[in-house]
């Protein structure tokens, strides 16, 4: 609760997160006492990832350390190390503070002629440049958005956290499981295995940590059942419960028992504007394949996903892979991770009437009971 971040040392407010700011507050620790640490906060869109590491920086075991941060974003650089030129961009270094010959091709304007460096002498370079740094102070880098970062600055993390054992640093890693890909994904992986490491698995908030960021917008006449629709509807994700509790406000809604079925109505909104955003630049067969899986039920085989959608079932499979890593389907089945996930999906995509006489058609093929058939369809043409 917000007292014990508040006692731990974290001065911008938090709700929750107990564990997840003592495993951040060890890791600082340790890295005083002069022991490298890796702390990797991982989960979906909104759990509330950025919130946890930008409270890193002001944690009063920061004080006194070098603290660097760097948010990643989609545009990489032909030199391809993108976040540690963001990292160490507010040092401003100066020629006499790079030694290494290799580095100053990372630092244009430390070397007007730039000279291209094998990968190793680069990786060195820099190790030497940190390990500088941190015989004055002890260094915090903190990287934000990593499932986008470039792989070169993630395999000189790695690099790093291997040389440095005995070495006064914090690493701490936030991204989106779901969105973390090809070489980012080899070099993360390699991160994670680390003895240094610690993965904090950044889950939804509880019924208690959601009643009182409630409680924040709503400090009046709160009924649990009303904390209880914004348990359900939001999922404990805070950036949802945000979401829901602005549209609530601005609908004009009461937090007491009437405000209920208005929590409901609003929350599929809101939950059906997530699922559209966490399927945004995903390929747009995963929506379809997605659509189809939210008609046809959770008795239908990938043979009839596959036929409604109109892909193959290698391509149902490969949809199934991303939806999982999104959220939208529990992440150790073929079914949608809630039932209101399920109703999310067809309001933000919706099937045309045909689809639903097709879908009626598919299933009646696959031998499904005809009560089953015509159930299924009417149930959707209800929701
Ligand atoms: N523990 C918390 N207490 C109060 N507010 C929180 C908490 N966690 C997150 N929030 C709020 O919820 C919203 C989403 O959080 P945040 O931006 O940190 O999520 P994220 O995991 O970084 O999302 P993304 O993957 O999209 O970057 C923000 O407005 C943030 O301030
Ligand atoms: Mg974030």
């Amino acid at each position: 609760m917000r007292g014990d971040e508040e006692s731990a040392g974290w001065i911008q407010p938090l709700v929750g997160r107990s564990r997840e700011c003592a495993a951040l507050a060890g890791g600082l620790a340790k890295a005083r006492s002069g022991r490298a640490r890796c702390v990797v906060v991982r989960g979906p869109s909104g759990m509330g990832k950025s919130r946890l590491l930008s409270g890193v920086r002001r944690h009063e075991l920061a004080r006194g350390c070098t603290v660097l941060r760097a948010r990643c974003s989609e545009v990489d650089s032909p030199s391809g190390f993108d976040a540690v030129r963001m990292l160490f961009e507010p040092l401003k270094l100066g020629a006499d503070d790079v030694a290494d010959p290799a580095v100053p091709v990372l630092f244009p304007a430390l070397s007007p002629a730039i000279r291209p460096a094998a990968d190793y002498a680069v990786l060195s370079g820099l190790h030497s440049l940190a390990a500088d740094l941190m015989s004055s102070a002890p260094l915090v880098l903190v990287v934000d958005d990593a499932h986008r970062c470039d792989g070169g600055s993630l395999r000189w993390l790695d690099f790093l956290l291997r040389r440095a054992d005995d070495l006064p640093l914090l690493v701490v890693l936030g991204y989106r499981c779901d969105a973390l890909e090809g070489a980012a994904r080899a070099a993360m992986s390699g991160i994670v295995a680390q003895r240094a490491t610690t993965v904090i698995e950044l889950g939804p908030l509880n019924w208690t940590d959601v009643g009182a960021v409630v409680a924040e917008v709503f400090p009046e006449g709160l009924d649990g059942r009303f904390v209880d629709a914004c348990a359900r509807a939001s999922g404990g994700n805070p950036a949802l419960l945000n979401r829901l509790l602005d549209d609530l406000v601005r609908a004009g809604v009461r937090p007491d028992s009437d405000g209920v079925a208005a929590v409901e109505e609003v929350g599929r909104e809101v939950l059906a504007a997530s699922v559209l955003s966490r399927l945004a630049g995903q390929p747009e067969r995963v929506g379809r394949v997605a659509a189809a899986m939210a008609l046809l039920g959770p008795a239908a085989g990938a043979e009839s996903v596959a036929a409604l959608a109109g892909v193959t079932r290698w391509q149902v499979a490969e949809a199934l892979g991303v939806l999982r890593r999104c959220d939208v389907v529990a992440a150790s089945g073929t079914d949608f991770a809630h039932d209101t996930v399920r109703s999310a999906v067809l309001d933000a995509l919706p099937m045309s009437e045909a689809d639903r006489l097709r879908a009626a058609r598919i299933l009646n093929d696959a031998g499904r009971p005809a009560v089953e058939v015509a159930d299924h369809l009417l149930s959707h043409d209800r929701a």
